[in-house]
């Protein structure tokens, strides 16, 4: 159980990623190139957020059954001093829940905007720094990039 929702965890970062970009450049390439808003739009934002509450859903069942959380929460004291596992215990949940408000504040304010351009304009800002907290909070070193199992 543990196995498979940390190669699903790891998997469903590569959708966030790549859903974030492809909705980050759709939201700049509208906000400057003056588009009109559409449901593709729209539904870039929607499959960017729905990718993150998957992920957050997938991370936050990790969290209770990981042996390293647990471990960690064993002794918090010198958890909190080892880097690597201050990084998953504490940074990584932090930046990523962050983002994902972020995230879904950035699709809300998009919705309700009047006009294309402020429609655009707030997505292309909150996408953005969604997926500057995601990508700075990811361990690209730490872990593989690709985990089959
Ligand atoms: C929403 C965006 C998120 C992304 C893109 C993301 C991505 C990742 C990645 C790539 C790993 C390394 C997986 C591996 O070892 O191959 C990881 C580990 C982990 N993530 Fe996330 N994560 C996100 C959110 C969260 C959240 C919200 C939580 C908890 C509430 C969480 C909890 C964890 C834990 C506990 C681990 C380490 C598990 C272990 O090694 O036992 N993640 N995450």
């Amino acid at each position: 159980m543990y196995t498979l929702l940390l190669t699903l965890h790891s998997l469903v970062r590569w959708l966030v990623v790549i859903a974030a970009v492809v909705a980050v450049i759709h939201a700049w390439t509208g906000w400057l190139g003056k588009r009109p808003w559409t449901s593709l739009a729209d539904r870039l934002g929607l499959i960017f957020t729905v990718a993150m509450d998957v992920q957050l859903l997938l991370g936050v069942i990790l969290y209770f059954i990981s042996p390293l959380i647990q471990g960690a929460f064993a002794d918090f004291g010198q958890a909190m001093a080892t880097s690597g596992v201050r990084f998953f215990a504490v940074e990584h949940v932090a930046l990523m829940i962050v983002a994902v408000i972020v995230a879904h504040v950035g699709r809300t304010l998009a919705k309700r905007a009047q006009t294309g351009e402020a429609k655009y304009k707030r997505a292309a800002l909150l996408f953005t720094l969604a997926v500057v907290l995601v990508l700075v909070a990811i361990p690209w070193q730490a872990r593989p990039l690709f985990r089959l199992g």
